[in-house]
């Protein structure tokens, strides 16, 4: 019977092709299996954030956040500066997927000097020692972040390579369009400070950061309240380095990757002074 055998070559050709066809769609599957991915050792990056309550905050520390979201590894340590924790902080670092430390602790009132962020800094420290002391990897990086500043990605990138203490340009300081270390050779040679160029070491708090297993090496290494304004930066540091043992990061010092950018603090005009006051929108958050 023709018809028949018609329709069994038919049938033999569609199985050929079908089985052709699987076997060139597998093939990335079979390929796969011999590739095992492999993800690079990323050491956590501890950042230390002092925020205090001001209109901006909340602008400040979303758009600071939205950021860190962005960063592999990252732990946030936000410090309020106030006697107890805000809901504002608390609701904004409850809605971000980041993982994070919430602390809070007032500033004293002090003759010395009005440095922001001291104590708020050193009780970070200490929690992150404590930190440390309780999980079995205890390689890090750590960065202290002002609420207002912009932070490229690849500023991040560079500090995961550090041994000790790494440092690296910052835009808009100290009076300049850029503070920077200067290096010759691929050593620290200087600083182009014009800001207190005598500071032991001029550079922002932007422009460094420090192997975290260093804080437990040196338990006492703080921050100060009694030296002059400009000096937190120096104080820290030296515990750990000195000028030539730092290390230059974004391309031996050449590139900016953080600028110490501020927020300008708003004007809003006084409602009640106002011949036409708008309605009241104190039950919302700003
Ligand atoms: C930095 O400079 C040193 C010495 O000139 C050089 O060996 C090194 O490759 C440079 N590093 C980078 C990242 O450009």
């Amino acid at each position: 019977m023709p018809f028949v055998n018609i329709k069994k070559q038919y049938l033999a050709l569609g199985m050929l092709i079908f089985i052709v066809l699987f076997f060139f769609n597998s093939r990335p599957a079979f390929q796969c299996q011999f590739t095992p991915e492999v993800t690079p050792y990323l050491p956590t990056i501890y950042g230390i954030t002092p925020t205090y309550a001001r209109l901006t905050q909340k602008a400040d520390l979303t758009r600071l956040s939205q950021t860190l979201m962005l960063v592999k590894n990252f732990h946030w340590i936000v410090i309020e500066d106030s006697d107890t924790k805000t809901k504002l902080v608390e609701n904004l670092l409850k809605e971000t997927p980041l993982k994070y430390t919430h602390l809070n602790m007032k500033t004293q009132k002090s003759k010395h000097s009005s440095a922001s962020g001291v104590e708020q800094r050193n009780i970070a420290l200490n929690w992150l020692r404590g930190h440390l002391d309780s999980i079995p990897d205890k390689r890090g990086v750590v960065y202290f972040m002002d609420d207002d500043n912009t932070y490229s990605l690849k500023v991040f990138e560079e500090m995961r390579k550090i041994n000790k203490v790494g440092v690296w340009p910052v835009g808009i300081v100290g009076g300049m369009r850029i503070e920077m270390p200067i290096v010759t050779d691929g050593k620290i040679t200087g600083f182009n400070a014009v800001w207190k160029p005598f500071r032991p070491f001029p550079i922002d708090m932007a422009g460094f950061a420090i192997n975290a297993t260093l804080f437990l090496i040196h338990p006492e290494a703080k921050f100060s309240r009694k030296v002059q304004s400009g000096f937190q930066e120096s104080e820290i540091l030296k515990y750990f380095t000195t000028k030539n043992e730092m290390e230059p990061l974004a391309d031996n010092c050449t590139k900016v990757y953080v600028w110490h950018t501020r927020t300008q603090k708003p004007s809003i005009l006084n409602p009640k002074k106002l011949k036409h006051p708008p309605i009241p929108d104190d039950h919302i958050e700003v």
